[in-house]
């Protein structure tokens, strides 16, 4: 006899509470179509730099198979602990203070469970990586999602975070240049965020796994502000600026007291990131300056291509400053960003994400992925193009 399980009621509430990213449905879809140019999903079109996959065989060619520490290879902490310290002037213990982790996805995750307590608000911008408040909720945390508007360029404010914040707000999970919208934060406008953190006395999660893909001005380690290293913890990894997607390395750097417990549940869920992606990194941080610089070029350069077609095409939008996205304003059409991604795919083979998939303020965006080839590029805005004009009419 087949005994038939009513799953819904065996599931946890936190994880019914989390929709499927919206990301991905185009995606699979995209997958399943001919010529299909994907500008969708945020992923480098490069492979890893040579030298990073050479130093990868090469650790396995010594057998170097087995779990390292928890907290991550000694030799990777160290060069990471050197990097912050050339680059912002910061020091942090490589013993005790950084934590290596399977992708900035699982630092998130990690810290998170670490942190909150059923019922305790975290602050995010609104538009943000999907992921934010999925985790939030995943560790019975409640998002509270801070609106940015289009017209400042989605910048978080002072004056937003104050009217969202409560006496339950521990946390404020900020991730800039920002996934969608490709926004920067300026060094001010962060000193005023961290004054509102200071006040407030809340513990900043800083997601700076963009930090290399900034175009016009140089990017401020949230830790590196006045008074903020004891409560923030920067978040980074290898998967964007040096195309090591699939080799699953991040990092979290924070206070030696918090991290003993951020370690403590990696350890418990994950015990160690990949061997072989660790010694990649190592090879990452030290040799591949020149090979991160010509993929910033190629972005760059990319992103000229398509702010100034999507500017030829009448639809409102600001230069990003950073990250490989941009987020026009697609209401002149007439279509709902859905509506505007579906017709898309259809009609013309392009495939893009809807903004509100990262958030209500998104509504009426949708965002596209410059890490494609230029004549990707330059073919997927023509059909873009075309497609707008026919809906703005
Ligand atoms: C803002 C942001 N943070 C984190 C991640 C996840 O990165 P990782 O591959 O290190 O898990 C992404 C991936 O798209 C991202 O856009």
């Amino acid at each position: 006899m087949i005994v038939l399980i009513n799953w819904d009621s065996k599931l946890s509430e936190n994880v019914k509470a989390v929709p499927p990213s919206g990301i991905r449905k185009f995606f699979d879809i995209a997958q399943t179509m001919k010529g299909v140019i994907s500008l969708g999903v945020g992923e480098p079109d490069y492979a890893a730099p040579d030298k990073v996959i050479e130093s990868c065989i090469h650790s396995l060619e010594k057998k170097e198979t087995s779990y390292t520490s928890n907290w991550g290879l000694l030799e990777l902490r160290r060069e990471i602990a050197k990097t912050f310290a050339t680059r912002y002037q910061l020091k942090y213990r490589a013993e005790n203070e950084i934590l290596i982790t399977v992708g900035v996805s699982e630092a998130i995750n990690t810290i998170m469970q670490a942190l909150l307590n059923p019922g305790d608000e975290v602050l995010i911008p609104d538009p943000a990586y999907l992921a934010y408040p999925a985790c939030v909720k995943l560790a019975s945390g409640i998002p509270v999602l801070v609106p940015t508007e289009c017209e400042n360029e989605f910048k978080l404010t002072v004056e937003e975070l104050e009217a969202a914040v409560t006496d339950k707000t521990k946390i404020l999970l900020i991730g800039y240049p920002n996934n969608p919208t490709g926004t920067v934060m300026d060094k001010e406008s962060l000193k005023k965020i961290a004054v509102f953190a200071e006040k407030h006395d809340l513990i900043v999660i800083s997601d700076e796994i963009y930090c290399d893909l900034t175009y016009d001005d140089n990017h401020t380690c949230f830790a590196s502000l006045p008074n903020m290293k004891e409560r923030t913890i920067v978040l980074n990894g290898f998967s964007k600026s040096y195309a090591m997607t699939g080799l699953r390395i991040g990092y979290a750097c924070g206070p030696a007291e918090v991290m003993q417990s951020v370690c403590k549940v990696h350890q418990y869920s994950m015990l160690c990131a990949p061997v072989t992606g660790q010694y990649g990194a190592i090879t990452a941080l030290r040799d591949c300056k020149e090979e991160v610089e010509a993929m910033y070029n190629e972005y760059h350069t990319r992103r000229e291509i398509v702010y100034n077609a999507i500017i030829g095409m009448g639809l409102p939008v600001f230069k990003p400053k950073g990250a490989f996205y941009i987020f026009p304003d697609i209401s002149s059409t007439g279509l709902s960003d859905e509506e505007f991604c579906d017709k898309l795919l259809h009609e013309e083979q392009v495939a893009v994400v809807p903004g509100s998939c990262f958030g209500k303020q998104g509504l009426d965006h949708v965002r596209i992925s410059y890490a494609s080839s230029r004549d990707n590029l330059k073919e997927a805005m023509n059909r873009m193009a075309r497609f707008v004009k026919k809906y703005q009419g």
